[in-house]
């Protein structure tokens, strides 16, 4: 099958296309999808040049982000039909964990992350456990969005951040993938919306989306900006930046408020202050993907066209390291997608 593999860790060079790469069979309980159209994540360029802690077993295919047509049943699978349309929910959890008897895959001990622990999306043909496997009515390319970066935004602002009517969200941010998730789910719940951006485009982007305020992390004094718009503060915020912005955001959080962490961009870890975290009586949450039915909670709004998913821009899959550069340069606005033909 054609695929972009990862013979090994490093650049953007390192993503190599293959025209044969053996096309997996589909073991027990599992079923092969036929891969349409795959999503590029800030994780793949991260798991590209090597995850800390998880060493891979190389080739690797990356991509969390599947949507496809059934292809083949394993043993002891009765459905979806071949040919049916399907998104891929992206976690395994082991099954035996309280976590896991609970629905909650993603907080397992020994899970694994399709495109991750096991082979992704970046290639003609996937393999997903049957129970991962859920039917869709909306373009492929739309259904991308929501696995991973969808997903996150959702389970955080709804189920850890529990976002409330009236109450103000700010996000770095906006623009990005889980951005145009976050701010849109953030407005379905009737919050008000503060996001920034890096360029005027992106902003106008936001607006479009639903954000309340938009500014622009370069030119504007965003807290004081915050300040105005927030007297008080803000009651959830979300931080994928990491450190950089990690101090501004804890200061912009109204008493009683809540931060939640989901990335690492400027780097693992920082300092802040215990006292103030207990006086203001702040909480720090931190948010990894969602369940399997907060993915299908979010494809039904998808699908009712309360969410709109931002596909940004589409490459053919042997553009995979296009995709990489668009994704670390900044430029895109949305989701980033490959064309599996
Ligand atoms: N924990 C999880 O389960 C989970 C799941 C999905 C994604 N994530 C993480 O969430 C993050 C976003 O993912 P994505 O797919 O949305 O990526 P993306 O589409 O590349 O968006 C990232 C955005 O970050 C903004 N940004 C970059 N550096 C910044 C800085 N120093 N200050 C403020 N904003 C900055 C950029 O916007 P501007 O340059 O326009 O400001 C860009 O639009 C990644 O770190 C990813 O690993 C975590
Ligand atoms: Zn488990």
């Amino acid at each position: 099958m054609k695929a972009v593999i990862l013979p090994q860790h490093g650049g953007r060079e390192a993503l190599r296309f293959v025209s044969d790469f053996p096309t997996p069979s589909p073991g027990k309980g599992e079923i092969l999808v036929r891969v349409k159209a795959t999503g590029i994540n800030y994780v793949d360029i991260v798991n590209r040049q090597g995850y800390p802690g998880i060493a891979l077993p190389l080739p690797h295919i990356l991509g969390g982000d599947i949507a496809g047509e059934v292809a083949a049943l394993g043993e002891g699978v009765d459905g979806p039909k071949v040919g049916t349309r399907v998104v891929v929910y992206p976690l395994i959890g082991c099954g035996q964990c309280p976590q896991c008897l609970d629905g909650k895959p993603n907080i397992c001990l020994n899970w694994k992350f399709i495109g991750l622990h096991l082979h992704g999306g970046y290639a003609e043909y996937a393999l997903a456990p049957a129970a991962n496997v859920l039917p869709i009515s909306i373009p492929f390319e739309e259904a991308v969005t929501v696995p991973v970066a969808g997903l996150t935004a959702y389970h955080g602002l709804v189920n850890v951040g529990e976002l409330k009517l009236g109450q103000i969200f700010f996000i770095w941010g906006g623009a990005g993938g889980l951005g145009t998730m976050a701010i849109q789910i953030a407005k379905h719940l009737g919050a008000t919306v503060i996001a920034t951006a890096g360029s005027e485009k992106k902003l106008e982007s936001m607006k479009k989306l639903g954000a309340d305020h938009v500014l622009n992390r370069f030119k504007d004094d965003i807290a004081g900006e915050v300040k105005k718009i927030a007297p008080f503060g803000v009651d959830l915020l979300l931080n994928y930046v990491g450190p950089q912005t990690f101090q501004t955001s804890f200061d912009m959080l109204k008493k009683g408020g809540t931060m939640l962490l989901c990335g690492i961009i400027t780097g693992r870890e920082t300092n802040f202050s215990i006292h103030q975290t207990y006086l203001r009586h702040l909480s720090i949450k931190g948010v990894y993907l969602g369940t399997k039915d907060e993915m299908q909670a979010l494809l039904r709004l998808v699908e009712q066209g309360i969410i709109r998913p931002y596909a940004g821009v589409t490459l053919p899959l042997a553009e995979a390291a296009e995709g990489h550069r668009l994704v670390e340069s900044g430029e895109s606005i949305g989701k980033i997608a490959l064309r599996v033909e």
